[in-house]
Parts: C-alpha cells; structure tokens; sequence
C-alpha cells in the first residue's frame, strides 16, 4: 500500500499575474480547462493501491485546498498546514512523520511524494513506473523518477545513472540539483544523465533517517512542530512557534544530493514541469501559426506567442515570441525566451508593496 502525499506549498510566481500568492498555480486549470493541477495530480492516483492522500500546504490556502478535494469526493483526506513556507525538506519530514505516527500498518509505510503542479500525458506509463519503484522503496532505497533531459535546463535536478538493478531502475552515482549552465550542457551532452522529476518513493521511517544523518536541525524542528500541533477536523496545524525556527531547504539539496541510498527509475509519460509560461506553451494546442490562444484573444499575424485574456478582448499584430496575459488587475507582456524572470517582477511588487 503506497501513501500518497502531496506538497501543495509553492507559491508559483513565474506564473503571475494568473498564479497569486492567494490562489498560486497549483490550484487553477491551467493545463486542463476543468480542472486544477492538484485535482489533476489527485485523479492521477485513480487505480492504484493507496492509503488516504495526504496533502500539505500552506494555512493561508487551506479553505480552496478543502474546497478543491472536496470537489472529487475526497473530504476524508488529511490536510498538513505549515504556516511558513520552508521548502520541500521539512514538507516531507512533517508528511513522514506523520504518517509513522498514523499507519495502521505495521510496515514503516512507503511514501509517495508528488508536486502539485506537474503534467503527465501518459498515467498508464506514470503507473508502470511507480510498480518498479515499489519494491525498491520496500528495500529502503529512496527512489526518483528521471526523465530523459531535451535541453541544458538550470531550473532542474540532474541524475547521474550508475549500475542498472535486476529489479528495474539504476543506482544513482550522483544527483546535482540545479547546476549552472556550462555544467547542464555538459550533463546533457553527455548522455549520462536525467532530470529528476521532483516525484519521490521511500518509506517514511528511511527519508526520516537520511535527514536525520544529514539535516538533524530540519528534523528536530519538524518533530517538535508536529508534537504541538494543531487538530481541526481534518485539518492538523503545525505549531507556528516550533516551525517557525525550522530551516528553509529543499529535499534535493538536503538530502538526496548527499544520500547513498538513491536509486532513479527512468519515467517516460509525457512529463512536463509547468514552471513558467513558455512550459505552458509547449504543452498547449497551437494554431497554424504557432499561436496559443486562451479567452477572447486575437492574433493576427502573430507568431509562436501565447495569449490569455480573462477579462477583456487581447489582441496581438505581427509580433512573435511573445507572452501576453491579461487579468483584471495586471497584464504581462514577455519574450517568450524571459518568462523566468517574471518570478522578478513579484518580488520587486512585494518589496515595494
Ligand atoms: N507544502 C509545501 N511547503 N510544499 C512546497 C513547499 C513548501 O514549503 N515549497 C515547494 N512546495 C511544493 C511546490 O508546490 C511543488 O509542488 C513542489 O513542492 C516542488 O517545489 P518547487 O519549488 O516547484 O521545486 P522546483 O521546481 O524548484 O524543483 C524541484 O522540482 C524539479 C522538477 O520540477 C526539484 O525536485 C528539482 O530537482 C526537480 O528537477
Ligand atoms: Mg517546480
């Protein structure tokens, strides 16, 4: 039986001005029209041997995540509430923590780690690769899925493939979150290498012990937030105080670029991170000309540019390359080949308030 748990707490600000810090894109349909990438990431699941998900997020968004989970039927699914954001290690600490202390199994219970914000065309091949994890999570090897790379990108984690397993999967030699640029290159021409997927399988009690060999502060924060925490009905509240000391580190950097134990199984299902509008644009029905049109758009003579209007009438004349969204308070416009700098322009609207 896997346990599923869903990290829900980034704030997605590449994608502003549709992705807000109160509504951040994990909660809108932005690669489905009827649904949101949480509700995509939770139908996902649909077929597979799970214990009650476990999603955790940030307190601010808890009434649109119940919202959201209730809207498939799942109101009986746990609700982890950090009330600061501290990256994806202690995220998880809390989530396995919780989960050794709530299994009704005897097993240290397997984990199923998932972004809420991932595109995946293919569930039957997501499927396939997550019965290779299994048994190697049982082992007490901390699994990742690895895409093959299509471009020197710096916004990943890569995976060094080492000696390929009986069971399926490879040992990882070496795993570099977010390298600079000239060494994505070198990782990508060498052949050598993965993304990581940001998607994990382990038992609880085995991530528990690598962050507690590598990162005990995270832990011993985490534990005690936990033991203070919070019950109301199915929401649990982290103890502010407690969390609020806890150190800001993701579980890449914390500990899966310093574990022995990481393995990477290879996911070949359409996978797609949706970070930034141009991901969007990949992923998205075009026109003839390359267009990706969204609302009450026009593109004459445009070329490759993607356009969402949600409130007014947008239209585009012999531009190309471009991003142009329009909400009712904000529009951004952005060459295609800058939109990770957007995350820039939130931050300077936050400094100056
Ligand atoms: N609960 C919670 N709390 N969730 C969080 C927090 C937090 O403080 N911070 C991030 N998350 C959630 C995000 O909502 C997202 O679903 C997931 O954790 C991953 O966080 P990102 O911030 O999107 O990570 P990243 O994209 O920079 O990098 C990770 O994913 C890449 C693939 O998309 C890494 O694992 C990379 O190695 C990987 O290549
Ligand atoms: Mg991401």
């Amino acid at each position: 039986m896997l346990y599923p748990v869903i990290m829900a707490g980034g704030n997605g600000s590449r994608l502003w001005p549709l992705s807000r810090q109160l509504n951040p894109k994990q909660f809108l349909p932005l690669a489905d029209n009827h649904r949101s990438m949480l509700q995509a990431t939770i139908q996902r699941l649909e077929g597979l041997n799970t214990a009650l998900l476990l999603l955790i997020c940030n307190e601010e968004h808890r009434f649109i995540a119940a919202e959201q989970l209730r809207q498939l039927g799942m109101e009986e699914a746990n609700i982890l509430l950090e009330p600061v954001g501290r990256n994806t290690a202690p995220a998880i600490a809390l989530a396995s923590l919780r989960a050794v202390d709530t299994s009704t199994q005897d097993e240290d219970p397997v984990l199923l780690v998932l972004a809420a914000d991932h595109l995946i065309q293919n569930v039957e091949a997501f499927h396939a690769s997550i019965a290779t994890a299994l048994p190697l999570a049982q082992q007490g090897k901390l699994v990742t899925f690895g895409i093959v790379p299509t471009h020197a990108e710096t916004g990943y984690g890569y995976i060094e493939q080492g000696t390929a397993l009986d069971t399926g999967g490879y040992i990882v030699s070496r795993f570099v979150e977010k390298p600079d640029q000239v060494t994505a290159e070198k990782y990508l021409s060498s052949g050598q290498y993965l993304w990581n997927s940001g998607m994990f399988m382990f038992r609880a009690g085995r991530y528990l012990e690598e962050l507690e060999r590598y990162r005990p502060d995270i832990l011993a924060a985490c534990r005690s937030a936990l033991s203070n925490a919070n019950q109301d009905m199915h929401f649990t509240r982290v103890d502010a105080e407690a969390f609020a000391v806890c150190p800001d580190d993701s579980i890449d950097y914390a500990v899966m670029e310093k574990t022995d134990s990481a393995v990477v199984v290879p996911l070949d299902a359409g996978w797609s991170d949706i970070g930034a509008w141009s991901a969007l644009w990949d992923v998205s029905d075009k026109d003839v000309n390359g267009n990706v049109c969204k609302g009450d758009v026009l593109a004459h003579d445009s070329r490759n540019t993607y356009l969402h209007a949600e409130s007014r009438l947008v239209a585009t004349v012999g531009v190309e390359d471009l991003v142009v969204v329009e909400t009712k308070d904000a529009v951004l416009v952005a060459h295609r080949d800058r939109v990770q700098d957007v995350k820039k322009v939130v931050e300077s609207i936050k400094k100056d308030g």
